[in-house]
């Protein structure tokens, strides 16, 4: 088939970055920026929380980026984005009005059938907020289909705190506990000052078999929140995660995001724990 008689719902979509428009650009940080973007032709994603896109930058690289917004506001969707290093600085000289390439969505999401009618405990990390977002948008836009929600969020300093107009929006709320600390105080922080898993002490005993446990974070955050979520009884098999290795394809053509027999972009990012035991390095 030649190139231009490529229809548009073509399996071979996912090598072929399409244009999406950038729609408003926010600054959350002095690293970290909000990108809201939509297709020209006004479909909706159709993305599940937990997935990713490929962002290309022509002529600089292409480089993946959790959709941090819900599939139910369908009308446009997010990224945020941390200025790390060539592809991140030319996605945050991006302007409201041009358009920038996306392949996606990619990976496998949150499956949230097994996240509805149960309560839920999410717990993030710095920048783990923006992927954890997706979901947490979901669960508080479609509440009464879920138990109980408790939010956990920990940050170094509160000049790295993400989405801080959202917080103060979910702490008022009163069908979700949402709990935010940082490492180190400054400023005028008057909140919990600690690790994350300080925050623990703050929620009610979990009911067990019904618990639902959501861990995104640097690695050395989950493995300490896992260890609390299975002192308190919730079996590893309820508990999920996701996984950031560096991706070239996306697709699980290209090997990069290998680790073992898994794929990250393929069969994650999004993981149950029980997936992990004993697959080396999923977890360092
Ligand atoms: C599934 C997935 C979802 C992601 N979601 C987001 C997101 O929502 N927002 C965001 O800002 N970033 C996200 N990332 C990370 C992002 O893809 C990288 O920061 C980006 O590829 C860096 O490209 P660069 O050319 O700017 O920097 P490079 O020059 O490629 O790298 C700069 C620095 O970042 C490190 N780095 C690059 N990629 C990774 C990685 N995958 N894991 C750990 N360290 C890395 C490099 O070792 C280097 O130190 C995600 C990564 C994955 C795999
Ligand atoms: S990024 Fe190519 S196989 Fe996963």
């Amino acid at each position: 088939m030649l190139a231009t008689e490529l229809q548009v719902d073509s399996p071979l979509d996912v090598y072929r970055p399409r244009p999406a428009r950038v729609i408003d650009v926010e600054r959350l940080t002095p690293l970290e920026n909000r990108f809201r973007l939509e297709w020209p032709d006004g479909r909706s994603l159709g993305h599940a929380p937990g997935q990713f896109v490929q962002v290309s930058m022509l002529g600089v690289g292409e480089c993946p980026i959790s959709i941090c917004s819900s599939p139910t506001r369908s009308e446009y969707f997010e990224l945020t984005v941390r200025r790390v290093g060539a592809v991140t600085s030319a996605i945050h000289q991006i302007e409201k009005g041009d358009l920038i390439g996306i392949r996606g969505p990619l990976g496998r999401g949150f499956d949230i059938e097994r996240f509805v009618g149960r309560d839920i405990v999410i717990v993030a990390g710095g920048c783990a907020l923006a992927p954890a977002r997706s979901l947490i948008q979901y669960i508080m836009d479609e509440r009464p289909r879920f138990g109980e929600f408790h939010l956990l969020y920990g940050a170094r300093s509160p000049e790295e705190l993400l989405f801080r107009d959202e917080i103060v929006t979910w702490e008022r709320d009163e069908s979700v506990s949402c709990h935010v600390t940082v490492d180190r105080a400054a400023g005028s922080w008057k909140g919990n000052v600690g690790v994350v898993t300080t925050l623990f002490g703050r929620l009610p005993k979990f009911d067990k078999p019904n618990t639902r446990a959501v861990v995104i974070g640097p690695p050395v955050m989950f493995k300490f929140v896992v260890m609390e979520l299975l002192a308190r009884g919730i079996p590893q098999k309820q508990i999920y995660c996701s996984l950031e290795r560096r991706m070239k394809c996306g697709i699980g053509k290209c090997g990069h995001c290998q680790v073992n027999h898994l794929y990250a972009c393929q069969d994650g990012p999004v993981f149950n724990l029980a997936e992990l035991t004993n697959v080396r390095e999923a977890i360092e």
